[in-house]
């Protein structure tokens, strides 16, 4: 399986410590920019890599920005994206269990190099429970079915 990872510029140090790190940890890493610390707009690397995860290019995907919160906000908005915005290794857990979160976010002003690390360990190797937690996925998905209901 393909990771996608993108980053704006507030991103950019962190998005290289871990794409080394998880290629140096066998996995297949495909970075989708930025290449530089040269201020950059965080939306159109999220619109980027959420393209790339709708239409299968990748199975799983990480997004850095400052917080992490702007790149959720615009990853959420393609659907068949469930963005989570994680800080720690109990939220990415739950992210992949119940939420069946397929592209992970941090904010690279929030946390150090080891956490992300862990936490992007812990989203790669957890998953999806199923169960009661698929029918709950199927209604975050309002665009396909009206209100959600
Ligand atoms: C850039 O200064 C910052 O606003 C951005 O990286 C991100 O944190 C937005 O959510």
């Amino acid at each position: 399986m393909t990771i996608l990872i993108a980053s704006d510029h507030a991103g950019f140090e962190l998005k290289g410590i871990l794409r080394t790190y998880l290629e140096g940890e066998g996995h297949e890493v495909r970075d989708l920019g930025v290449d530089s610390e040269t201020s950059v707009d965080y939306p159109d690397f999220a619109h980027r890599l959420a393209a790339g995860i709708g239409s299968g290019e990748g199975g799983l995907g990480i997004l850095i920005c400052g917080t992490g919160i702007g790149m959720s906000m615009t990853a959420n908005r393609h659907p068949g994206v469930r963005a989570a915005l994680c800080h720690d290794a109990y939220t990415a857990e739950m992210a992949r269990r119940h939420n069946d979160a397929n592209v992970l976010c941090m904010g690279g002003r929030v946390l150090g190099a080891g956490v992300a690390e862990q936490v992007a360990d812990v989203f790669l190797g957890t998953a999806f429970e199923g169960g009661r937690h698929q029918r709950r996925v199927c209604k975050i998905e309002i665009e396909a079915k009206g209100d959600g209901r």
